[in-house]
């Protein structure tokens, strides 16, 4: 029993200086870096710069893309998520030859000198704080200091859309330090390289890292450059730091999204010169269609860009498909006009003859009179309260019985002639598929051209028919839709041919 008791006093007093030892110098250790730090700080005037009074503080950076975020047209911004390393030597946190580092905690960098550090054109930024102040501070015993912070920003970057969507942008980081001119601090990039060996090949080498694993929805990052440069303020000179990304657009969402689309709506508008002419709703109703969705295609491509007001590639893209668009409608309008143009000239032509063959039944001095009296009561244009009763009265007794009404009617305020020219027109067109009434009414020999009808009036209805007697006679109106089936497409094309070449050589 004693024995045992004595064997395990014997074990306890073999290990108790061993843990002790171990605790002590542990001890010691922290005591040591605990006054090391309150020995350095002490007396530390954290408003004076590193050497202060002597040349300037050498201020390195690096950084590190860890995101890029988006970017807007719209707010012409873009926003990355970044780490950004900065380094410099305060001789006064100088602690020990050899080559010691302690890494503090953030917090640590509020008690020490630190750069005024900023993006000139920052519009909005914030440290990350999950799950504490993504900072660090790492202390060197010759006084070098590493500080380090994680934050996302929001940098203006001014683009130049005369080529969207084919353009490339030129976006910067610029970083400057907002108090301390050329005399106080001078930035520079760190180039990794110094001092440290490599331990072998590494796309992202130099003082910018993450660019190339950086991915982006809308544009592809072909390459970034670092400058420095000074800057002349009002307050000084100072040095700038930048770094400029090259982006360059993605056009496969605007093919899909607009280009695609439009030039099928383009085509689909040339369905309308396959149709008959005579299907008027039909190729009608094509081509509203097909202007309507242009619009609707220009109006979703105008929402996601700013009110800029110079013109855009895309911009000239949507108005030429506008136009072409809008254009095969109005063939068919000038297939249509053409047309019912020549078969009421036909029509009229036809029913002057017929109305020769009337006139040697009906007496001819009857005839003549009436006409003449329509004209005059026409010139003295005084509209009648009602023109109703004799609509009606033409609608119930038949065309024919209609037209022939009017000539033998008694009651001058019945007659026609007593009518706006309007009616007449209407009441005209009324009696042309029933008989020949209408048509005589307006007189076939037209009468003794009348003194009252202004001169200049003439002149130009003159000047008119002569143009259309100088234009080309078309006899077949399908040879419009002919024309149009090859000239429309083949002006596409053409067009296409331009638009590309132009934009992928001169955005290329
Ligand atoms: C403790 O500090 C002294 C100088 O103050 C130094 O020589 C010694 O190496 C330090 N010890 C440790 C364990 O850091
Ligand atoms: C971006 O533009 C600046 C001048 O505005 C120029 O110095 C820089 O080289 C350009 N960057 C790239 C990648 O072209």
């Amino acid at each position: 029993m004693l024995a045992v008791l004595i064997v395990i006093l014997a074990v306890l007093r073999a290990a108790a200086p061993s843990v002790s030892l171990k605790g002590s110098t542990s001890m010691d250790r922290l005591q040591n870096v605990t006054q090391t730090i309150s020995r350095v700080l002490e007396g530390y005037d954290i408003r004076l710069r590193p050497n202060f009074g002597g040349d300037p503080l050498y201020v390195g950076m690096d950084l590190t893309i860890a995101s890029f975020d988006s970017i807007s047209e719209v707010n012409m911004d873009y926003t990355i998520t970044m780490y950004l390393n900065q380094y410099w030597k305060d001789e006064r946190l100088a602690f020990s030859s050899n080559d010691e580092v302690l890494t503090l905690s953030g917090d640590f960098a509020e008690k020490i000198w630190v750069p005024d550090t900023f993006f000139a054109n920052d519009k909005n930024s914030f440290l990350h704080d999950v799950t504490e102040r993504n900072k660090l501070v790492r202390l060197n015993g010759d006084g070098s200091i590493t500080y380090g912070m994680r934050f996302t920003t929001t940098l203006a970057c001014m683009m130049d859309l005369h080529y969207y969507p084919l353009d490339n942008q030129n976006c910067t980081v610029e970083i400057e330090s907002y108090g301390y001119t050329v005399m106080d601090v001078v930035m520079y990039w760190k180039d990794p390289k110094d001092g440290k060996q490599q331990d072998g090949p590494d796309l992202d080498d130099g003082p910018v890292r993450g660019v190339h694993k950086a991915e982006l929805p809308q544009f592809t990052i072909i390459g970034y450059e670092t400058n420095d440069r000074k800057e002349r303020l009002a307050t000084g000179i100072y040095q700038r730091l930048s770094l400029s990304f090259r982006l360059q657009r993605n056009i496969g969402y605007f093919v899909f999204q607009t280009y695609l689309p439009s030039i099928l709506i383009v085509m689909l508008s040339w369905v309308s010169f396959w149709i008959n002419h005579e299907a008027t709703s039909a190729r009608v109703a094509l081509g509203i269609t097909t202007v309507l969705t242009m619009t609707t295609i220009s109006t979703g491509v105008r929402s996601s860009l700013p009110r800029i007001s110079y013109v855009k590639a895309i911009d000239i893209y949507l108005v030429m498909c506008f136009v072409f668009v809008f254009a095969a409608l109005l063939e068919y309008a000038a297939v249509n006009y053409t047309y019912w143009g020549a078969r009421a000239k036909k029509k009229s032509h036809k029913d002057k003859q017929d109305e020769k063959a009337a006139a040697a039944t009906v007496s001819s001095k009857d005839c003549f009179s009436l006409t003449s009296n329509t004209r005059d009561s026409l010139e003295a244009a005084e509209p009648p309260p009602s023109p109703l009763p004799y609509l009606r009265n033409q609608g119930g007794g038949g065309a024919g019985a209609g037209g022939l009404m009017p000539v033998t009617s008694p009651d001058p305020s019945l007659s026609p002639a007593a009518f706006p020219p309007s009616f007449r027109i209407a009441r005209a067109s009324y009696a042309v598929p029933g008989g020949h009434g209408g048509l005589r009414l307006r007189g076939p020999r037209g009468g003794p051209s009348h003194p009252h009808r202004p001169r200049v009036l003439h002149a130009l209805k003159k000047g008119a028919s002569a143009l259309k007697q100088s234009l080309p006679r078309i006899r077949d109106v399908n040879i419009i839709d002919k024309y149009s089936r090859i000239v429309f497409p083949m002006s596409f094309v053409l067009f296409n041919a331009i638009y590309w070449i132009f934009y992928v050589v001169v955005a290329g």
